[in-house]
């Protein structure tokens, strides 16, 4: 088994193929280091891989790409590729989350269609939602994004579904609900609320702090990804949350004893685009999957927390 790991310099990307050569099977990455954030974060994610030899690392872009000889020999696609975050979607940068979310995978799909690939894991998104009537969410719930980054991932969500319906590409599309753990995105909340606590510094939270999340665990992305490899789902799609949701304020409080320190907030006005609440349900993923989160929050945050002291050196 040889699998592809697009967008392996990003923080799940990184993950996922960190598991498969940890237990010796290889791992093809791609990724073209987008500037969605400093590249040494990337670049220390990819060092950390190429102590495995069974890694092999591609710089390009999927957009430009010779994804043919990409997918020689590969049996399974994790494409975690794209551009993230809710809040810079707005305005002239939405050309990048057109490019990178919704040109780049209809390219790869493309790609798959001419190779011998047994799945193909498409990283889809909670925001597909925006503001769910009900929750927690089923996937049955409406799927009604709130931001362009949301329409983008869904558009590509669909791209997946029309493949699989039309050429029987043997696509599973995973909706994770706010994910987090070690060598985190700088742009997620827990970085910078953990960094503004370790520093002593001032951290602004949007509203009044009672918005909720349902957060998961990155290894139980993994776990997921890995069982929807392994099973017969195709043209399914699941919820991968990691149970239960918890408030911003909440998370703070988490974090402050955690670290043992008390945080300096500051509140400004809620942000166009987030999601009041979401809370998955996984009750799908967990009867065709056996999917079942494995780590509590306040677990996950103290890796998370020692892993942002380690690089910031905070
Ligand atoms: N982190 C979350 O909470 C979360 C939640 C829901 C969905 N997702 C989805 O999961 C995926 C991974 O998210 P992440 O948090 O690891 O983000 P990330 O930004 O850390 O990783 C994405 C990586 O993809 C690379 N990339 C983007 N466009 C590319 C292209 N055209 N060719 C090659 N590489 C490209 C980027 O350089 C980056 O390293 C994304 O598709 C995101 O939309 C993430």
């Amino acid at each position: 088994m040889s699998y592809l790991v697009t967008g392996v310099a990003g923080f799940i990307g990184f993950h996922i193929a960190e598991r498969f050569l940890s237990q010796g099977q290889p791992v093809t990455g791609i990724d073209c280091f987008l500037d969605s954030y400093p590249r040494p974060i990337k670049e220390d994610r990819v060092q950390r891989l190429r102590e495995y030899s069974l890694f092999r690392f591609v710089e390009q872009s999927l957009i430009e790409a010779n994804l043919e000889a990409l997918l020689d020999g590969i049996s399974a696609v994790f494409h975690e590729a794209g551009q993230a975050g809710v809040r810079p979607s707005w305005g002239t940068n939405f050309h990048i989350y057109v490019e990178n979310n919704i040109l780049a995978t209809q390219r790869l799909l493309e790609a798959v269609t001419h190779a011998r690939v047994r799945r193909f894991l498409y990283a889809s998104s909670s925001s597909v939602y925006g503001n769910a009537p009900e929750l927690p969410i089923r996937e049955t719930s409406p799927t009604q994004p709130i931001s362009p980054y949301g329409v983008t991932k869904l558009a590509a969500e669909h791209l997946c579904s029309l493949y699989w319906k039309n050429l029987g590409l043997p696509v599973v599309s995973l909706r994770y609900f706010t994910v987090f753990g070690p060598r985190p995105r700088p742009d997620m909340a827990i970085t910078i609320f953990a960094k503004a606590i370790l520093a002593g510094e001032e951290m602004v939270v949007f509203g009044d702090g009672e918005q909720s999340r349902g957060f998961t665990y990155v290894d139980d992305v993994v776990d997921a990804n890995v069982r929807a490899a392994e099973r017969d789902v195709s043209g399914q799609v699941f919820n991968i949350g990691g149970g239960g949701r918890i408030t911003v304020n909440a998370l703070i409080h988490l974090l402050e004893e955690i670290i043992g320190k008390r945080a300096i907030v500051r509140h400004t006005e809620s942000q166009k685009g987030d999601a009041l609440h979401t809370e998955a349900d996984t009750s799908r993923a967990y009867q065709a999957l056996g999917y079942q989160p494995a780590t509590d929050m306040r677990e996950g945050l103290a890796k998370t927390v020692a892993s942002i002291r380690e690089f910031y050196k905070l």
